[in-house]
């Protein structure tokens, strides 16, 4: 379900698409930013394309990533903003990396326009695989 948009929201969203600019996108030209926010600071990251063309990484994992190596991995929100007309949503890949972190995070999408959507990612990605599933693993079927 959409959510009600806060002043945080436009707030994480304008980080994200500053940051857009900066992408390396020699393929496909799609520019995504992404900010997250985590231990009351904000992370930016941008897509890099490789020629090998899997090796890419999203906006959004780079910017995880940033604020992961910074120490925080509480991450409460993330914005990502792309070349598309409609509101940008993270990739699936993107989403599971993300779930890892908090799956009740805030996601802020946006695009080429002033639309914007909000959703927790939860909503994304129901059912993401996650840690208590390793825990589960008795090891009974060990040798
Ligand atoms: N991309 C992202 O950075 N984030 C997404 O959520 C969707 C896709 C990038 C990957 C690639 O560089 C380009 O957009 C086109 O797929």
């Amino acid at each position: 379900m959409p959510k009600r948009i806060t002043e945080g929201d436009l707030a994480l969203l304008a980080f994200a698409r500053e940051v857009q600019g900066r992408a390396y996108v020699p393929y496909s030209n799609f520019r995504v930013g992404a900010a997250v926010y985590a231990g009351g600071e904000i992370f930016q990251g941008v897509n890099v394309e490789n020629a090998a063309y899997g090796s890419t990484i999203c906006a959004e994992r780079a910017a995880a990533m940033a604020a992961i190596t910074a120490g925080y991995t509480d991450i409460e929100a993330i914005a990502v903003c792309g070349d598309s007309e409609s509101p940008c949503v993270p990739c699936g890949a993107c989403r599971q990396f993300l779930a890892e972190f908090d799956p009740t995070m805030r996601v802020i999408m946006g695009g080429k326009t002033d639309a914007v959507d909000v959703m927790r990612l939860d909503e994304l990605l129901p059912e993401a695989f996650v840690r208590g599933y390793l825990d589960e693993d008795t090891g009974e079927d060990e040798e």
